[in-house]
């Protein structure tokens, strides 16, 4: 048994590919077998990015969305949460206080809010990129047009985040209503690539009606857009939606399939995400030994952090950006890496 994963690692690490099964007996590696595929996974980080982990700076600057996800703590169904946007002098603030800590991203998140123009984003992008000329902005606002997709280029975004979530429509269908569609939820996608952005595309893992046939379909979907970024952690239940008493996804799953991405595509992205951090206190360190190379530290102000929970017993709710940056920091320092002040471009070769 242990000669037959040992192989199919070798194979993955020499080649950046693997069959269908072969992908399927990885998902599932038992942690007893694990060894050898972290091993290569963190070999093949070491030769694209050394040590190092890039700081994304996350703002969280509205929790209002349109949609209505069945996984999603925000969605427009959700009666009970509390709504905010931020204005664009609170979320220049966050940027202030992001970029003395030495931080030189900033991710703009937030649910599909309509109350927010075009032109008001391209207006707070622009504000960021005139006060941080040496600072990437990054977008995670959802599908738009692709017309609304290059206005905010012209503003000065260059990358943006949309997770795919699934790349099987039957599972689609399964966790969004009838009104969002993967085929209009990939086409954003491409889009997005053919303007120019970095794209970040991604999915979580244990999301309901998950099957290892789905995760096969989102690593194939994964090597025809060849994203910049990819970002996944586990799937977990949010109390107040449909899927509240469903079970929340495997650490060891995501952990073996951070090791698969970062063989798969050894130059990619990869964060070692907030939601594997609240599934186990020591799960961003685990994700960057497996051969993550990005953490996404919370910039939005203590406040309003509260409001904006995708999930439950989401982690750094009340720190502030500071304490939280010290915090991870010794964290990935405690696993061998360190956090660079860097704009965190992709390096697409060694
Ligand atoms: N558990 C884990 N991740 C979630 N997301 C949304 N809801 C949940 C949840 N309940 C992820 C989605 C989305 C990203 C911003 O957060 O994949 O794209
Ligand atoms: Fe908006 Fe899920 S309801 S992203």
């Amino acid at each position: 048994m242990t000669n037959m994963f040992k192989d199919i690692i070798q194979k993955l690490y020499e080649t950046q590919n693997i069959t269908d099964d072969e992908i399927k007996l990885l998902i599932d590696l038992p942690e007893s077998e694990a060894a050898p595929l972290r091993e290569a996974a963190l070999k093949r980080r070491r030769e694209y990015y050394g040590n190092d982990v890039f700081i994304r700076g996350l703002i969280e600057f509205s929790n209002y969305c349109k949609n209505n996800c069945y996984y999603c703590g925000i969605r427009a169904g959700n009666t009970q949460v509390e709504r905010y946007h931020l204005t664009k002098d609170q979320i220049l603030q966050c940027c202030d206080t992001g970029y003395t800590l030495s931080f030189r991203t900033f991710v703009l998140q937030g649910g599909e809010d309509l109350s927010y123009s075009d032109d008001d984003i391209c207006d707070i992008v622009s504000s960021i990129k005139k006060a941080y000329p040496d600072c990437a902005v990054t977008l995670s606002i959802g599908e738009k047009s692709k017309e609304t997709y290059q206005a905010y280029f012209d503003a000065g975004a260059t990358r943006y985040l949309l997770r795919h979530e699934t790349a099987t429509p039957d599972h689609y269908a399964h966790l969004h209503p009838e009104s969002m569609s993967l085929e209009n939820r990939k086409q954003c996608l491409w889009n997005l690539k053919s303007i120019g952005f970095q794209v970040g595309a991604g999915f979580m893992v244990g999301s309901p009606g998950q099957t290892l046939d789905c995760l096969v379909a989102d690593l194939r979907f994964l090597q025809e857009l060849s994203p910049d970024m990819i970002g996944i952690g586990p799937f977990i239940p949010h109390a107040q939606t449909p899927f509240a008493h469903e079970p929340q996804g495997s650490l060891l799953r995501t952990l073996n399939l951070l090791s698969i991405l970062r063989l798969m595509f050894p130059y990619v992205l990869l964060p070692s995400t907030t939601a594997l951090g609240t599934i186990d206190p020591i799960g961003r360190e685990l994700g960057l030994e497996a051969g993550a190379n990005v953490v996404m530290p919370n910039l939005s102000p203590v406040d309003v952090r509260k409001f904006y929970a995708l999930y439950d017993n989401k982690i750094c709710m009340g720190d502030e950006a500071a304490q939280c940056i010290r915090c991870l920091g010794m964290r990935v320092k405690c696993v061998g890496f360190r956090i660079v002040e860097d704009i965190g471009n992709v390096r697409r070769s060694v």
